[in-house]
This record gives structure tokens, sequence and C-alpha cells, in this order.
């Protein structure tokens, strides 16, 4: 069943010469998760943050941390990510041989465990962990960059996923990310969407907008 709409800003869009206050500054504006994005150089074009900077950030707010690890080979890192203060921790499905113990790993350490799929990684990749998933991430840019332009076939991949979440008994997140904005977000929530991520269109305007930024996403602007 879709759940009450959440808002997970993307703190790669934030200012990383002051993340503690940035983060602060989106739990008290609003935000249901901090979303964290970690990328390798490898995995995916571009360089991020590790575990070290996730455990600097935790007492900077009591929302679940929601990290999204485009790293690959992504096993070897679960622990620190978890041990660091992830709440649930993403994986991609490329990102290692053996999707099914990477989630496993995951449960162990004691995270609730995300996968993402990719604009070109079928809604398939999911079906068959579905039943070890706590959070499916569909992917509406290539990852690697905020700022980019939503792809609108993340909404048909929405809709596919929505519908396998629906047949489950369980609650599972059904999460977009990529590209949303107060125009996108709709369409989103629309296709079966529960839980935003939006970089750009939270952090724009400086602290004093995250407020009316997140009631933009949420329909009430
Ligand atoms: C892209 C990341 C996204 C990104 C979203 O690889 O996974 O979380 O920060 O940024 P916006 O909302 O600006 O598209
Ligand atoms: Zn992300």
């Amino acid at each position: 069943m879709q759940q009450p709409v959440r808002l997970a800003p993307s703190i790669l869009a934030a200012d990383f010469a002051d993340l503690g206050a940035e983060v602060r500054a989106v739990d008290a504006a609003g935000a249901d998760y901090i979303h964290v994005d970690v990328m390798d150089g490898h995995f995916v074009p571009n360089i991020t943050i590790g575990p070290g900077v996730v455990a600097a950030l935790r007492p900077y707010s009591a929302k679940p941390f929601d990290v999204h690890l485009m790293i690959s080979p992504v096993d070897a890192y679960v622990p620190a990510f978890a041990e660091a203060g992830a709440d649930i921790i993403t994986v991609h499905p490329e990102a290692g041989p053996h999707l099914h113990r990477t989630l496993q790993l995951i449960h162990q350490h004691g995270a609730r465990a995300g996968v993402a799929i990719n604009p070109a990684t079928p809604v398939d990749r999911v079906a068959e962990v579905l039943d070890m998933a706590d959070l499916v991430l569909v992917m509406s840019v290539n990852p690697g960059f905020g700022g980019q332009r939503f792809l609108p076939r993340a909404c048909d991949k929405l809709r596919a996923i929505r519908s396998m979440i629906d047949g489950s008994d369980r609650h599972i997140d059904l999460e977009v990310d990529g590209g949303i904005n107060a125009e996108t977000a709709p369409e989103a929530v629309a296709a079966g969407a529960d839980v935003l991520v939006a970089g750009s269109a939270t952090f724009k305007g400086g602290r004093d907008a995250y407020a009316a930024n997140i009631a933009a996403l949420r329909g009430r602007g």
C-alpha cells in the first residue's frame, strides 16, 4: 500500500563546507529522511563522502539516515556505513555479484535494506529479492550527479513496482531519486512513489527557503 509521502533531501546539494548545519536545517524544515549519496568514482563518475562523514553527521539529526551507496564492490563497506549510523542502506544490483547476499549482510548489520535500479535496469531485478527489500529506489536520472532532468520513463517503473509491492504483504518504501521538483513530484507520487529524494529542489535559495521548498515538494507550496 502506498504510504504517506515522505521527503528525503539529498545532502549532495548542500553546502559541503557546513554539512552539520545543513543537516540540522533540513531536519528542522521538515525532512523525513536524510538522503546521503555515496559515490566512489568507479561505479559512478563522481566521488562524494565516506562512512566517516556519515558518523560525523549522525548527531545533527534523529531522522533516519537513508544512505544510497553508488559504489562497487559494495559488500566490504556495508558494516562501516551501518556502524556510522545508516538506518537504510540502498545498493544497486550491479554493485556486486550476489544481491541477495548483500541484502542479507545489510540486515545482519541492523539496517533496513534498499535496492536501487538505474534507468537501464529492468524492474525484474527487484522481483526476486522483493521479500528482502525494505525500500526500492527508482533512479529517475543516471546516478552520479545532482541537478539532472527527470526521465519520465521512471513513472512506468514506479507503476510496475508499486503493483509488485501492493501484491506483497509488507510495507516497502518506494523511493524516486533524480530531477524531483514541484512539477515532477506529483507525477512520481501519482505513479506510486511514497518517498521523494530531492537535492537541488530542497537546497535552493539558502536555509531560509528550505521549509518552503519542502512544502512545495509536498504539494503545499
Ligand atoms: C544522483 C543522486 C541523487 C541526487 C539527486 O546520483 O542519487 O540523490 O543527489 O539530485 P537532484 O534532486 O538535484 O536531481
Ligand atoms: Zn541518491
